[in-house]
C-alpha cells in the first residue's frame, strides 16, 4: 500500500469513528469496511466473478452441511435444552416460547454459530419462519436486531430489565435472529485461523449448515414456508444465501422452503453505494455544491471497483468533514452525547429512539445470568467484530439478484428514506442496473391515512418499497411501519393504500 493510499485512509476513517464510536457501531463498522475496501481496490479487490463466488452466483457446498445428524444424537433433547425459561428481567405475561444455543456448522474445526428463536404469540404453528441477519460485516443479529430493532424485547436504561416491542417481528412470524459469522456475538470458531478465512463465501455456507441443522432439531419446521431478511451489509449475505438454497434444492430436492427474501437499506454495489451516499447528502442540503461538483467531475462511478484517482478521494474526505456532526445513518436523528464525566444522554427528543440505546443492550448482553438464560457461553460479549480482511466481497449483488429474480424467487428491497450510508438514492442506481420492467407503477402506501412510504413493482415480481422517517436501521425508527410492509411482504401483496379524506 502506497503512502498515498495510506494517508488517504486515515484521513478517511478518524471523523467516520470519532463521531459514531458511542451510538452506532454496526453502521461505523460499515463505513469503515467500505473504506479499507476502497483503499485495498487497486492491489487485491479485481475479482474477475462479480459475484465471488467463483463459477456462479451460488455456493456449491460439497462436503455433508449435517453436523449435528451424528447417529444417536437427539434432536429432541438438544431442543429442549435450548428452551430459555425466561431472560431476566422480562416483563410479565410473555406468551411466546423463546429458545437460545449453538448449532455446529463445522464439527471438525469446532465451529458454531449461536442462535435467539422466539416463536409467535397465539398460533406459531400458523406462522412461517423468518431468519434475520444484520450486516458489518461483523454485527450481531442479537444485540441489533433482536434488542433494538424487531425482537420483541427492549433493554431499559436500567441495563437489567426488559420492555416489550409491541411492533415485534415475532407477531406475524417465527423468527430466528442469527449471530453470523463464527467470530461475531456468541457465535465462536475453536479454530481461530477460522476468522482469517471469513468472507462472504464461508458465511454462506456456514449459516446454510445452520439452517439445515436447526430444522433437525426443530423438525416441525421443515416444511414450513421460509422467509430471509436482514439490513445493510446483508445485502450480500442475504442474496448469497438464498443463491446457495436454491442451487441446493434444485441438486438434491427441496430441503429448505425458501419462498423469499427481505433486505433493508441493503449494500448491493460499492460505486453506486458512494454514489448515491454523496448525492443524498447534497440533495439534503448537508454538503456543499462545490464539494459535489468536485466528487461528480472526478469520480467514476461507472467502474465498480477503482472508481476513483486521488482528486476524486479527496473530494469523498471533504465531504465526510462536511457530514461529520450528522449520524450519516439518520441525517434527522438526535445523537448521544457523552459527557467528560462519561454520563450519556439523547441531544435531543425522537420518540421511540434512544441514540445511546447501546449501552444498556451491552450491559445486559454480558450479564452472566442473561448469557446463562440465553445458553450462551460465558464471555465478553461485543456488539461487532473486525475481520481484518473480509474475504471475497464482492463489488456488486446486482448478477445475484438477477439470478434470484430470473428464479423466481421473490425479492423485496426496502430503503429507510432518512439513511445517507445505505440510502435510497444508492438502492435505486443499483435497481437500475437490474433493468427490469414495470409492472405496478410507484404509489404511496399508508399505514391509518398516512403515508408509510412508496412502493414499485417490477417484472418477476421484484419490489421495491421506502418506509418513510426512517434510518439505516427501519425498524427502530420506524416500527409500525416496518411491521406492515414485513406482513405484505409475506403475503405477496403490495403494501395497502387509502387516499386521506
Ligand atoms: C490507484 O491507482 C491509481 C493509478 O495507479 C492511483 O492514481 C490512485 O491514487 C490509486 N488509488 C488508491 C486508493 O490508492
Ligand atoms: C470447542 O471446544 C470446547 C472445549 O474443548 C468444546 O467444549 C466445544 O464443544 C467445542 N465446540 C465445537 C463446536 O466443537
Ligand atoms: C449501564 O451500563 C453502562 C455501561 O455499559 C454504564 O455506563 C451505566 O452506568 C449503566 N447504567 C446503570 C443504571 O447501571
Ligand atoms: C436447476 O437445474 C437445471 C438443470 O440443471 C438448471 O437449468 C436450472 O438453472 C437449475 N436451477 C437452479 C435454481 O439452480
Ligand atoms: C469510467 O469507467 C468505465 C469502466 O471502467 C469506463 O468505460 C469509462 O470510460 C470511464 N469514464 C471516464 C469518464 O473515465
Ligand atoms: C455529569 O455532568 C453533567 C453536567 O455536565 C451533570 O448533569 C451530571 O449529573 C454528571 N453526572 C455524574 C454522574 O456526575
Ligand atoms: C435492458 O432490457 C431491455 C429490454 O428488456 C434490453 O433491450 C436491454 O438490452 C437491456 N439492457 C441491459 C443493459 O441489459
Amino acid at each position: 500500500m502506497g503512502t498515498i493510499t495510506a494517508g488517504f485512509h486515515l484521513l478517511f476513517l478518524i471523523p467516520t469513528i470519532a463521531l459514531h464510536a458511542h451510538a452506532s457501531s454496526q453502521e461505523a463498522h460499515l463505513t469503515k469496511f467500505l473504506s479499507s475496501k476502497r483503499s485495498k481496490s487497486n492491489i487485491s479487490n479485481k475479482i474477475g466473478d462479480p459475484t465471488g463466488f467463483h463459477g456462479g452466483p451460488f455456493l456449491r457446498i460439497t462436503s455433508s452441511p449435517r453436523t449435528d445428524g451424528y447417529p444417536g444424537s437427539n434432536h429432541i433433547a438438544l431442543k429442549a435444552a435450548d428452551k430459555i425459561s425466561a431472560l431476566p428481567g422480562q416483563p410479565e405475561g410473555v406468551d411466546f416460547d423463546q429458545y437460545g444455543g449453538y448449532v455446529t456448522v463445522d464439527g471438525h474445526n469446532g465451529r458454531a454459530l449461536f442462535y435467539y428463536f422466539v416463536e409467535s404469540p397465539g398460533n406459531p404453528a400458523a406462522k412461517p419462519l423468518l431468519l434475520w441477519l444484520n450486516g458489518g460485516p461483523g454485527c450481531s443479529s442479537l444485540g441489533f436486531g433482536a434488542m433494538r430493532e424487531l425482537g420483541p424485547f427492549r433493554v431499559n436504561r436500567d441495563n437489567q430489565t426488559l420492555t416489550r416491542n409491541n411492533h415485534a417481528w415475532n407477531n406475524v412470524a417465527n423468527v430466528i435472529f442469527l449471530e453470523s459469522p463464527a467470530g461475531v456475538g456468541f457465535s465462536y470458531s475453536n479454530t481461530s485461523s477460522d476468522y482469517d478465512r471469513m468472507g462472504d463465501p464461508l458465511t454462506a455456507q456456514d449459516t446454510y449448515a445452520f439452517l439445515v441443522n436447526w430444522l433437525d432439531r426443530f423438525p416441525e419446521y421443515k416444511a414450513r414456508a421460509l422467509y430471509i431478511a436482514g439490513e445493510s451489509y446483508a445485502g450480500h449475505y442475504v442474496p448469497q444465501l438464498a443463491a446457495t438454497i436454491l442451487a441446493h434444492n434444485n441438486d438434491t430436492g427441496v430441503i429448505l422452503n425458501l419462498k423469499g427474501i427481505l433486505v433493508g437499506n441493503p449494500l448491493l454495489d460499492d460505486a453506486k453505494e458512494e454514489r448515491g451516499h454523496h448525492e443524498y447528502l447534497w440533495n439534503h442540503g448537508v454538503i456543499s455544491d462545490e464539494v459535489w461538483a468536485e466528487i461528480a467531475g472526478h469520480c467514476n462511478f461507472s467502474d465498480d471497483s477503482a472508481y476513483g484517482d486521488d482528486r476524486c478521494y479527496k473530494a469523498i474526505t471533504k465531504s465526510q468533514y462536511e457530514s461529520e456532526d450528522l449520524d450519516i445513518y439518520n441525517i434527522y436523528a438526535p445523537t448521544c452525547i457523552t459527557d467528560n464525566n462519561g454520563s450519556y444522554y439523547s441531544s435531543s427528543q425522537l420518540p421511540g429512539y434512544d441514540p445511546c440505546g447501546e449501552a444498556p443492550t451491552m450491559a445486559y448482553l454480558n450479564l452472566p445470568a442473561v448469557q446463562r438464560a440465553f445458553h450462551a457461553r460465558e464471555t465478553k460479549w461485543s456488539d461487532c467484530k473486525i475481520f481484518v480482511d473480509f474475504k471475497d466481497s464482492p463489488d456488486t449483488m446486482v448478477p445475484t439478484l438477477k439470478w434470484l429474480i430470473g428464479h423466481g424467487l421473490p425479492v423485496w428491497l426496502f430503503s429507510g428514506d432518512l439513511d445517507s450510508r445505505c440510502p435510497i438514492t444508492s438502492t435505486r442506481h443499483a435497481i437500475r442496473d437490474l433493468n427490469l420492467s414495470v409492472t405496478e407503477p410507484w404509489r404511496p402506501w399508508t399505514v391509518s391515512h398516512e403515508v408509510g412510504g412508496y412502493v414499485q413493482q417490477y417484472k418477476g415480481g421484484f419490489t421495491f418499497a421506502t418506509v418513510r422517517g426512517a434510518g439505516h436501521t427501519v425498524p427502530t425508527f420506524q416500527p409500525e411501519r416496518a411491521l406492515i410492509l414485513l406482513q405484505s411482504f409475506l403475503k405477496g401483496i403490495l403494501p395497502p393504500y387509502e387516499k386521506a379524506k
